[in-house]
């Protein structure tokens, strides 16, 4: 793909990134900016200074392994501009961005029926744990 940047979040990216996400994920309506801060950020795929991908970091910090990682969420690719590799691309930009981030792993989760993204995730070297993903409501 020509023209193909990747690059942090900035807060104008806001309206195009929101607009993207809806398309994939349910996020709230009210959403009026992306909290960033130097530990949590937005990484978004840009052509032609359109946006086209998106994801979040979250570094984290493991004190009983005494290291820190990234936990990964709302990776998401405008439909047009699927099967281009732009998912690559960024978790490509995501794992060199690790390496200079003192970055020991990489987490995320994903739905099985998310048949694209699994497949994405393990082409890139991730491994399925076995373990169950639980969630309680408060
Ligand atoms: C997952 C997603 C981000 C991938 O982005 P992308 O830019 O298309 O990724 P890539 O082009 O780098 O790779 C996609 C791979 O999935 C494959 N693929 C596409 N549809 C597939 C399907 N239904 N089943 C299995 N593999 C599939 C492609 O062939 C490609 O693999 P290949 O390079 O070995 O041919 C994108 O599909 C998306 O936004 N999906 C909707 C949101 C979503 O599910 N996000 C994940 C949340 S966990």
């Amino acid at each position: 793909m020509d023209n193909l940047v990747i690059r942090k979040y900035v807060n104008e990216d806001f309206n195009e990134v929101i607009k993207l996400l809806k398309k994939h994920f349910n996020i709230s309506d009210n959403i009026k900016s992306i909290d960033d801060s130097l530990n949590s950020f937005g990484i978004v795929a840009t052509t032609d200074k359109k946006i086209v991908g998106y994801l979040r970091i979250d570094k984290l910090y493991n004190p009983f392994k005494k290291c820190y990682y990234y936990f990964l969420s709302y990776v998401c690719v405008d439909s047009i501009y699927q099967n281009m590799s732009i998912g690559t691309k960024m978790l490509e930009f995501v794992f060199n961005y690790a390496k200079n981030d003192s970055i020991s792993y990489i987490e995320l989760t994903s739905r099985s029926s998310r048949e694209a993204a699994n497949h994405l995730y393990l082409k890139n070297g991730f491994v399925i744990r076995d373990t169950n993903v639980f969630r309680k409501d408060i």
